[in-house]
């Protein structure tokens, strides 16, 4: 499967992308950014990916911005799209045109927790089982089905950095994971709950 990562900073996760789905059937074939200064577009171009960028000031809107994306993505043969840190929201008419197919990790058990700042918000909350969740995108913040979670229990952590840096070796698992479960085919929705998965096969 030819899958796409959007991302807007460090690109620890497509680095996770690259080294962990090698030699299964899926294909890395394009890297998308909001942002062109973003280190993770250096590690597409060592990996000798394509990469786009598409930056705020050069659209009219997000919704340009975003059909232009969608459209690279397409002559590019893009099957599933990742966002791996890709910290701008997509728009309707993206996440249409790849419906059920764009997958996000966030730093957080969701639901609690959406949107910016997962980590800082669980930190300030006190909560003592922090956790990674791999979803399905849909027009919500971050509000999509759940395909896979990951807790730990983190007692006595007040510093949001040492915090995620530990659920980014999570992530780093988990990303690869659900890549590799939804270019299997073998997700689906509950047709008695649309918001829930089933993991067959
Ligand atoms: C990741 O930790 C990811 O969970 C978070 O951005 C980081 C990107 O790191 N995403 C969100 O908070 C999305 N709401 P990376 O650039 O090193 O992969």
């Amino acid at each position: 499967m030819k899958i796409a990562v959007l991302v807007s900073g460090r690109g620890s996760n497509l680095q996770a992308l690259i080294k962990n789905l090698h030699g299964f059937d899926v294909e890395i074939v394009a890297v998308a950014s909001d942002n062109d200064d973003a280190p993770a577009l250096r590690h597409a171009r060592t990996a000798n990916i394509p990469t786009g960028t598409f930056i705020a000031e050069s659209f009219d809107d997000r919704t340009a911005r975003d059909l232009a994306i969608a459209d690279w993505l397409d002559e590019n043969g893009v099957e599933l799209v990742v966002l791996a840190g890709y910290m701008a929201l997509l728009s309707g008419p993206f996440i249409e045109r790849f419906r059920d197919r764009i997958v996000n990790v966030h730093p957080s058990l969701l639901p609690s927790f959406p949107g910016t700042r997962a980590v800082e918000q669980a930190v300030a909350a006190g909560v003592k089982v922090f956790g990674v969740t791999v979803h399905l995108v849909d027009e919500g913040i971050d509000s999509g089905p759940i395909l896979l979670q990951r807790a730990v229990q983190l007692d006595g952590y007040s510093d949001p950095t040492e915090v995620h840096q530990i659920l980014q070796t999570i992530e780093h698992e988990l990303l690869p994971e659900g890549v590799r479960l939804m270019a299997s085919g073998a997700v689906t929705r509950d047709p008695g709950n649309p918001q829930r998965l089933i993991i067959g096969r």
